[in-house]
Formats: C-alpha cells, sequence, structure tokens
C-alpha cells in the first residue's frame, strides 16, 4: 500500500469514529470531540486527494571513470560536467551571446595550452582579463571566476581534466589529456557528475 494510501485510511477510520460517536454517544463532550474528529479527518482527506507533486533534485548522474577508454570518451564527460556540476555555462558562452558577463570560451581550447587552461580554472585569480567588447577603456568582467577546485562547484582533478578535454575537442584540437593519467588522478574509482534535471522526469 502506497503512503498516501495508508494515510487516508487512517483519514477514513478517524472519520468513521467521529460518526460513530455522533449517532451512539449521547454525552454533549464527547459529541463535540466528535464534530471535531470528522472535521479533521474529512480536511486531512481533502488534502491527501491532492495529487502529490514531487520536487526531487536533480538526478545524479555516475560514470565509471574506469570505462573511459578514449579521450573522447573524457572530453563527452566534460562536456556534461560543463553545462551541469562545473556550472560554466551559467557565465560562459561557446560561440557569441548576447548576455555573456564573461569571456566566450569559443576556440579556448586551441587558444590556451591545457596547463594554462588548468590553471585558469584553478587559479583565476592569477591572471585576470579584462573585457574589449564595448567602446571606451576595458573594463573588468561584471562576473569573477570562480575557484573551480572549490567550492561551492568542487571538481576534483579528474572532473577538470575531462572539462579541458572537452575545450580542447569543441576547439578543433586533438584532446592531449592523457586517458591513463586522469586515471592516475584521485582513487575515488568514479566521478559523479549532477545532471541537469529534465522537466517531467522525477
Ligand atoms: C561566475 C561566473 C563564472 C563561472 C561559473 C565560470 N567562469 Fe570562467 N571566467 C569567468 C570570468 C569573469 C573570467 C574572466 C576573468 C578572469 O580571467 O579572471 C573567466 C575566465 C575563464 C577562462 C580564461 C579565459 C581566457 O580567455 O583565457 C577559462 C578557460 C574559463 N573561465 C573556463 C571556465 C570553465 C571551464 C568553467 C566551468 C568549470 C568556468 N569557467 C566557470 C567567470 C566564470
Amino acid at each position: 500500500m502506497s503512503e498516501v494510501a495508508l494515510l487516508q485510511l487512517i483519514g477514513l477510520i478517524v472519520v468513521g469514529l467521529g460518526v460513530l460517536i455522533l449517532l451512539f454517544i449521547k454525552a454533549k463532550f464527547f459529541r463535540v470531540i466528535g464534530f471535531v474528529v470528522i472535521v479533521l479527518g474529512g480536511f486531512s482527506l481533502i488534502a491527501l486527494s491532492v495529487p502529490q507533486m514531487a520536487s526531487l533534485p536533480p538526478a545524479i548522474e555516475t560514470f565509471d571513470i574506469t570505462q573511459v577508454k578514449t579521450p573522447d570518451d573524457l572530453a563527452s564527460i566534460g562536456q556534461k560536467i560543463f553545462f551541469s556540476k562545473g556550472q560554466c555555462a551559467l557565465c560562459h558562452s561557446i560561440g557569441p551571446s548576447e548576455s555573456a558577463r564573461c569571456p566566450d570560451l569559443n576556440g579556448i581550447g586551441a587558444k590556451l595550452a591545457p596547463e594554462f587552461l588548468y590553471e585558469s580554472l584553478t587559479q583565476p585569480q592569477a591572471y585576470i582579463y579584462l573585457d574589449f567588447r564595448h567602446g571606451g577603456v576595458p573594463e573588468e568582467y561584471p562576473a569573477r571566476m570562480p575557484y573551480i577546485n572549490k567550492n561551492p562547484i568542487a571538481l576534483s582533478n579528474q572532473e577538470i581534466y575531462s572539462v579541458i578535454a572537452f575545450l580542447q575537442k569543441m576547439s578543433g584540437e586533438p584532446v592531449s589529456i592523457k586517458v591513463e593519467d586522469v586515471l592516475r588522478e584521485g582513487n575515488e574509482g568514479e566521478m559523479k557528475v549532477a545532471s541537469v534535471a529534465v522537466h517531467g522526469t522525477p
């Protein structure tokens, strides 16, 4: 029996109890209690008849890192991280975007060496970029690049390398991140990636 059905059954029993009290007991005090019980039980039955809408946290997709065989596998995990757990797409666009608050990452994997990409993610304040995309004096970007390896995003090294592999791949570069190196990073055995919740699928 489902939880709701069980609660409905309890509600019905409570209402039934109230009805029995009203039918068979003459003492005024108990009749009042019976009435209150019927009203409360009735309310809970109405509440329980409203369809339940569960709002669940996003489904967690896990990747078994030992199943990653090719740099392309790595890049496709990196792509998922980029758009979900890594939150990169909140700030960055790939290609021009009107609402971009941060550098456009189009072609970034070809422009920057993997070591520099790694530094951009883990030491974002080491080298600050200015926004030249407007007239006048270049300004700092309105947003700040977060430390990707620290809270709240806190990607593991394996996840960061996957994202770098993705940045290289989407820039049309050969992926220079080696799968063996990533496997050697950390012995967690598996990577956890919070996937984006798809509407309609709890
Ligand atoms: C809160 C907004 C924000 C988020 C989230 C964010 N970034 Fe950034 N990022 C920035 C800003 C602002 C800059 C430019 C300023 C600077 O260099 O510090 C930047 C710079 C960069 C650069 C250097 C760009 C260049 O031209 O050299 C890279 C690479 C980068 N981000 C990648 C990422 C990746 C990958 C993620 C996700 C794992 C990410 N960012 C998440 C705001 C963000």
